[in-house]
């Protein structure tokens, strides 16, 4: 048994994942692209110990609630289950992105649980294994095990949804500026919205058009095509938004300040700032442009009055920071 420390990135879906064909295992109804965001991320300690009667489960400077724990110890569960393993784990978590930014990433969570508790348990997992894993804890953890420009294939079983690396992360020096805006935990849930997200009239045509939308966004991608690539992130975000606000119940993620930034960016479109806008569960904005226009486009959000943003660049999925052994009761770095 070992003591590991893993620590993985958030990621900002292009094309996104709302909705699934198997509530269960969370396969999604279709094929998702993201990027993996360098200055959002978690970082989580995991060890099993013999004489533990229960997982312990502690996030730095944050109070877990209890549907939260379960779905903790439920991963642990998944993961000792193919270790053949009954010991309890120390888990010690903590994500870099302040407290109360409305940003609340189960994707780097799971990734990182992911990678450090497999390690600690002994499991030598592949990549795709780790993110078949991953996405079972939640949807979107898949995307933050492989590298740079992801691919979530959804698959019609468990070991055929997994993420895959399309391209690392120095492929495109593309920036994605978030705008804070909420303070306040959404009150729906990405978990919750997914399974209302069906009761949209506008949730089986928006499916039906996904196949089309990935090819698309992968020509962008290949060519470097900023245009082509903003167009289609902007559409397919608005797009899911508009499944969302038409479900029953109604989920309205967006505030006030949400719009005033995409009018905003359509504005600066036409003043010669190439900048796309898309928008996760949540009302925070996420904006896209190139290196070259990242001190621009952050002095305009500046001039709105946004008074937190993060910037990120693409950047690697899960990994490894740290590894103990032990025995016993002295560790030993290994
Ligand atoms: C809007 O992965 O958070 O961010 O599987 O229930 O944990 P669970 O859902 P989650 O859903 C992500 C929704 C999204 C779009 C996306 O990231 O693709």
């Amino acid at each position: 048994m070992r003591k590991v420390t893993a620590i993985a990135p958030a990621n900002i879906a292009f094309i996104k994942y709302w909705g699934r064909k198997d509530e269960k295992l969370r396969l999604p109804a279709n094929n998702s692209l993201a990027m993996n965001l360098s200055n959002v991320f978690t970082i989580t300690t995991v060890e099993f110990l013999e004489n533990l009667k229960q997982d312990q489960i502690k996030m730095a400077g944050e109070k877990l609630d209890d549907k939260s724990k379960k779905r903790i110890v439920d991963h642990l569960e998944r993961i000792r289950n193919l270790a053949n393993i009954k010991v309890h784990a120390r888990v010690v978590t903590k994500n870099n992105f302040p407290k109360g930014t409305g940003i609340a990433s189960s994707a780097s969570g799971f990734a990182a649980l992911t990678l450090a508790a497999t390690t600690a348990a002994d499991l030598k997992l592949s990549q795709k294994q780790l993110s078949i894993l991953a996405r079972q804890g939640s949807g979107s953890a898949c995307r933050s095990i492989p590298d740079g420009f992801t691919e979530w294939r959804a698959g019609n079983s468990s070991e055929a949804s997994y993420a895959y690396s399309l391209y690392p992360p120095n492929w495109w020096d593309i920036t994605d500026i978030i705008a804070i805006i909420g303070e306040t935990p959404k009150k729906v849930s990405s978990s919750e919205g997914h399974v209302l997200s069906e009761s949209s009239l506008f949730y089986k045509p928006r499916i039906e058009g996904m196949r089309a939308k990935i090819r698309i966004i992968k020509e962008a991608l290949k060519q470097r095509n900023f245009k082509k690539f903003g167009e289609i992130i902007e559409e397919e975000a608005v797009n899911m938004h508009a499944v969302m606000m038409t479900s029953k119940p109604a989920l309205f993620y967006w505030l006030p300040k949400t719009m005033e930034i995409i009018l905003a960016v359509q504005d600066w479109r036409d003043i010669d700032l190439p900048v796309y806008f898309t928008i996760d569960a949540g009302p925070n904005v996420h904006l896209i442009c190139q290196g070259k226009d990242e001190n621009r486009v952050s002095q305009k959000l500046k001039s709105l009055g946004i008074k937190k943003i993060i910037i990120n660049k693409p950047t690697n999925g899960a990994r490894i920071i740290s590894k103990h052994l032990y025995d016993g009761t002295r560790a030993f770095v290994g």
